[in-house]
């Protein structure tokens, strides 16, 4: 297994065999994740017209001033009907990995960290594809802070967190991360959990906002992260070329997200960490154009 970890990861081997089977790779299979960013980029581009007839812009829109605005928009409509799809895939491994299931890249049958708990601090919730699972961990949960700045999405995260029957409990901060601090709402070192799903690809200026992040963190505080990365060395040097040419346009169709971060590095590197167990999913394949790094780090 040991072959499959980016050098950012310390932890100790994990305490059960992985429960993924092995990648399939038949042609057609490598040649369909190869193209998976085109056909995702075609998917977003079907959402621009109902994005442009539903706005109160003025066309051409990418001359006018609003563009941030309706770019957050036209990337609102398209996750709100594209997450859920995500979402399927993507939970076989964020529910484990709320729940602590996940320890170097595996899933487990038990928890070999504590589940989510405490004060939360969601980065990026979106339209709220996660409050089911933060609702099935609620007994421990005392209140979630959700930093969505997203206008389009916070209507749906509102919906979302109703019908989690979280309200009590979960707070929508109409912000993006970078502004946290000067708005006061949540307090240095006063979070027990940082949850972060498919958002730090997202956040402006990552390597300083994560380090800003870690200092909302008590000492012994926990981050869970599922965060898509730009490909890892032994994925091959022309892995890494074809993500770095998808890169030019996808930010553009998929409201800014970048596909070549290198989130495992700066999480490292966010401040001094007692336990980081982080690494690809077991069972990942060379020819992912979106590798993924999944895991816990302690504070
Ligand atoms: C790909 S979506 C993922 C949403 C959700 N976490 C999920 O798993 O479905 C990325 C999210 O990051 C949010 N985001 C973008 N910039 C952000 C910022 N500066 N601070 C916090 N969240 C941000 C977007 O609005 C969007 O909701």
């Amino acid at each position: 297994m040991s072959d499959n970890l980016p050098p950012s990861v310390q932890s100790s081997p994990p305490s059960a065999p992985p429960s993924q089977s092995p990648p399939d790779d038949s042609p057609l299979t490598i040649l369909t994740t190869l193209l998976f960013p085109l056909k995702f980029i075609l998917l977003s581009t079907s959402f621009l017209p109902r994005t442009l007839f539903s706005s109160p812009f003025v066309f051409p829109i990418p001359f006018t001033s609003s563009y941030d605005s309706f770019q957050s928009k036209w990337f609102g409509n398209f996750w709100s009907h594209v997450g859920p799809l995500v979402r399927i895939n993507a939970s076989a491994l964020v529910v484990p990995l709320l729940s602590g299931r996940i320890s170097h890249g595996a899933t487990l049958p038990y928890p070999r960290h504590p589940p989510l708990q405490g004060t939360v601090l969601e980065v990026g919730p979106g339209s709220g594809m996660w409050t089911s699972t933060l609702s099935s961990l609620s007994q421990n949960i005392t209140k979630i802070y959700g930093v969505e700045p997203n206008e389009s999405n916070q209507h749906l995260l509102a919906q979302s967190v109703k019908a989690a029957n979280l309200q009590d409990k979960y707070e929508i901060v109409p912000l993006g991360i970078e502004s946290l601090a000067a708005a006061g709402k949540v307090q240095k070192e006063s979070v027990d959990c940082i949850m972060t799903v498919m958002c730090l690809c997202s956040i402006p200026e990552p390597q300083f906002n994560i380090k800003e992040l870690y200092t909302y963190l008590k000492p012994g505080g926990r981050w869970y992260v599922y965060e898509h990365v730009k490909a890892f060395e032994r994925q091959g040097k022309w892995m890494g070329l074809y993500q770095t040419v998808l890169n030019f346009f996808w930010p553009h169709f998929v409201g800014g997200c970048e596909m070549c971060r290198d989130t495992p590095k700066w999480l490292r590197e966010a401040g001094p960490w007692s336990e980081i167990d982080l690494c690809e999913p077991v069972g990942s394949p060379w020819y992912q154009t979106m590798p993924h790094i999944i895991g816990v780090l302690t504070k």
